[in-house]
């Protein structure tokens, strides 16, 4: 088998921090990877003006797997929008069709604790959110204009198509059929017409999945139901704001957003790999962040794109033990650096 290469953009802000972790983490597991760095986001634009340069895009066209940290600068906020660095993550997962972003958030045992909910009520947790990630409100017209009567007006158009809404759906399908056979998809059918659509399609596609039980939720109340009740949820499907939204939001029910990796498919398996937090103004440059998100991530690839779920079963173990042993960063409490943190988890491999 040739070795498989993986093209490292760890980006801006407490990226290129937790990607080392993870990175390291990978090169200890005797495995034929390859790895290849580029820039991208902030860090991009200030070396080349261009935050998704043709030479990041095309390394994450020939990389077998993406690991990627994050975007996000505060210098680069006022930029006109299409140089701003989060472009470049919008970019890549459009470029290269990655619709399908599995976000998984399960309570590790000793995090009740850190966790925002009770332990009684967080022990429950294992949940998957399926969030689409090419559609949506996201990916529609939007623009500045002005009113009739003279008003400033920003808008950005909020659509799904059917093909967009079943390909996802399936994802759900699938991913629950993997687990404990349950798929509850999220959306605002009481108002939007985009959501209308959604559940009709999600509706459709159930048909093929008689071994999955299908219910359909608002996502006012699934807000509400993951901090009430988070354990009765085994997968979530939604789209790409709900899923942004209550995906940060299920990080704190186990305990921090640097807990939370994921994983971003095309429909060939081809994936790009990373922690659902962002760059992290407040803490970057201070070795603060929690690596395991990212580590984390690392394992999702192993399991989705290289074909061996094995090392991916590794790391999730070593994560496990680590953070159970009582190693934790600050956002879980704890006095452990980034890189300490990283340690503990390669010692537990
Ligand atoms: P954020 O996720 O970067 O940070 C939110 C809070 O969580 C901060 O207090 C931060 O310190 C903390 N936090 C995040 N990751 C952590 C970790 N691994 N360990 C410990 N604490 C952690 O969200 P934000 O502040 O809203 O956004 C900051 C920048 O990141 C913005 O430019 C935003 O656009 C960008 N962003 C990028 C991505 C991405 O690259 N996919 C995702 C989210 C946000
Ligand atoms: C995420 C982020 C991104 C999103 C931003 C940075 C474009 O919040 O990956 O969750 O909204 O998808
Ligand atoms: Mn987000």
């Amino acid at each position: 088998a040739h070795s498989s290469l993986i093209a490292i953009l760890p980006g801006d802000g407490i990226g290129p921090e937790v990607t080392a972790e993870a990175r390291r983490v990978l090169e200890a597991l005797g495995l034929d990877l390859a790895f290849e760095e580029a820039p991208v986001g902030g860090a991009a634009y200030h070396q080349t003006g261009n935050p998704l340069p043709e030479a990041t895009l095309d390394l994450a066209k020939r990389a077998d797997a993406i690991l990627f940290g994050s975007v996000g600068e505060p210098s680069c906020d006022a930029l006109a929008r299409h140089l701003r660095p989060e472009q470049a993550i919008l970019g890549l997962r459009k470029e290269l069709a990655l619709f399908a972003n599995l976000r998984p958030a399960k309570l590790f045992a000793g995090l009740e604790d850190a966790s925002a909910l009770r332990p009684e009520v967080a022990r429950a947790i294992d949940l998957l959110i399926v969030r689409e990630l090419n559609g949506d409100v996201y990916f529609g017209e939007k623009g500045m204009r002005t009113t009739d009567a003279g008003l400033r007006q920003g808008y950005d158009l909020m659509s799904y198509d059917e093909g967009e809404v079943r390909r996802i759906a399936i994802a759900g399908f699938a991913a629950a059929q993997r687990r404990r056979g349950k798929l509850c998809s999220v959306d605002k059918a009481n108002v939007l017409e985009t959501s209308q659509l959604w559940r009709d399609v999600v509706i459709e596609v159930a048909a093929d999945y008689p071994d999955v039980a299908l219910s359909h939720m608002y996502v006012d109340n699934a807000a509400m139901q993951l901090v009430r009740d988070p354990g009765q949820f085994d997968v979530i499907v939604t789209g790409n704001l709900f899923g942004d939204i209550l995906s940060d939001q299920a990080s704190m029910c186990v305990g921090s957003i640097g807990l939370l990796p994921s994983a971003s498919l095309d429909e060939g398996g081809k994936g790009l790999y990373e922690p659902i937090h962002g760059s992290a103004p407040d803490i970057a440059g201070q070795g603060k962040a929690n690596p395991c998100a990212a580590i984390l991530s690392a394992a999702l690839m192993l399991r989705h794109s290289l074909g061996q779920p094995a090392a991916a079963d590794r790391i999730e173990a070593a994560v496990a033990s680590a953070l159970a042993a009582g190693h934790r960063t600050a956002d879980l409490g704890g006095t452990c650096s980034t890189k300490a943190m990283g340690d503990a988890v390669l010692a537990a491999l």
